[in-house]
């Protein structure tokens, strides 16, 4: 494990020069790293992860700079988008240019950029020297890691190094917006609102995956939206309902063995069932700091069954619940 001292910052500058793979803080989650212009490198990230190789990979630049050589053009739009919002937890996409290893993209001809805003993140970049491909440092189909312990329970044996830089502020990955497409489509929601992205570009579209299950033979634009994520081993079932209904329907489970509540703070003295708490109800930024442990918690605690409450879905809430709809298989229950 790597501290967060320049001494540590220059060694894992070094390891990601010479090819290797070292996972990274950043204000949205742990991303783990190798040097975005090595096709044999990025390789190996898929390999550590275990991750679908149809599944491109976001790269991260330490400087607005950095952006030109990366993609074919910038048009006006985008540039007015990175200048409200980067750097900061927002990935957009757009054409890619000759020097993006295929393994980056994934064979499709565009290239998704994220300028983060942790500083930390920022200094490993520029300590490289090379813009860095990254992935949430999960095992694929599993929470992206918010800490760098769990990071290392994920990668432990898998990569050259974790650079602990303590808990990630948002806590669920950046908002992905592809302006490759004449009207710009959010792909995946975060931090940045769709009300902050229309702020700067008017019309935007909403991927139909973003807020539920894609039909059968609809083709992903966003690959990474086609696969069961963000998975506990439980099995969890969102409900709709207020907390008194809430707390009926559990009554009647909580003789059950591991059937276990996620739930607001504050509810669990009401709740007849082992709870874990994912943030107040009336604060989507406290719920997606908190949404990715949770669910690790739940599987530390052995639970089996979980019922978890519904997030509003509005402005950053819709990327809470866009994980958990996820994280439940798109089990959703109204009571
Ligand atoms: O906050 C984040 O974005 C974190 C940190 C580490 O920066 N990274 C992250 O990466 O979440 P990953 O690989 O777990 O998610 C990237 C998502 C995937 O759903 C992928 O399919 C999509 O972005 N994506 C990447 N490049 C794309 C492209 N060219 N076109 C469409 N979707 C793309
Ligand atoms: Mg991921």
């Amino acid at each position: 494990m790597l501290q967060n001292t320049d001494e540590d910052i220059a060694r894992a500058g070094a390891i990601l020069r010479r090819g290797g793979l070292v996972a990274i803080p950043t204000e949205t989650v742990y991303g783990l790293a190798a040097n975005a212009l090595d096709g044999d490198a990025v390789a190996h990230i898929f390999e550590a992860k275990g991750r679908p190789q149809d599944n491109p990979l976001i790269v991260h630049i330490s400087d607005l700079s950095q952006w030109a050589a990366l993609v074919r053009e910038i048009p006006d739009r985008a540039m007015a988008l990175a200048k409200a919002y980067w750097p900061g937890p927002l990935t957009i996409i757009l054409p890619k240019s000759d020097i993006i290893p295929d393994e980056v993209s994934a064979g499709l001809d565009t290239v998704a950029v994220r300028f983060p805003s942790m500083r930390t993140a920022q200094k490993i970049i520029d300590a490289a020297g090379v813009p860095l491909a990254a992935p949430s440092a999960n095992l694929s189909g599993s929470p992206s890691p918010t800490c760098a312990r769990h990071t290392m329970d994920d990668m432990r044996g898998r990569i050259d190094a974790v650079l602990d830089g303590g808990d990630c502020n948002f806590g669920v990955e950046s908002t992905v917006v592809t302006l490759a497409t004449e009207v710009p489509r959010l792909l995946r929601p975060g931090a940045v609102t769709p009300e902050e992205l229309r702020e700067v570009l008017g019309e935007i579209e909403i991927d139909e995956a973003v807020m539920g299950k894609l039909k059968e033979g609809v083709k992903a634009a966003s690959p990474g939206m086609k696969y069961k994520h963000y998975s506990p081993k439980a099995e969890i079932t969102i409900v709709k309902s207020t907390l008194e209904a809430f707390c009926q329907f559990t009554e009647q489970m909580k003789d059950k063995p591991n059937v276990f509540a996620l739930c607001f703070d504050g509810e669990q003295e009401h709740i007849p069932l082992p709870c874990v708490t994912y943030g107040r109800e009336s604060d989507a930024l406290t719920q997606s700091h908190r949404l990715f442990t949770a669910l690790r918690e739940l599987d530390e605690r052995g639970a089996g069954v979980v019922y978890a409450r519904c997030p509003s879905t509005e402005g950053v809430g819709m990327a809470v619940y866009n994980r958990l709809l996820r994280a439940a298989g798109f089990s959703v229950m109204k009571l």
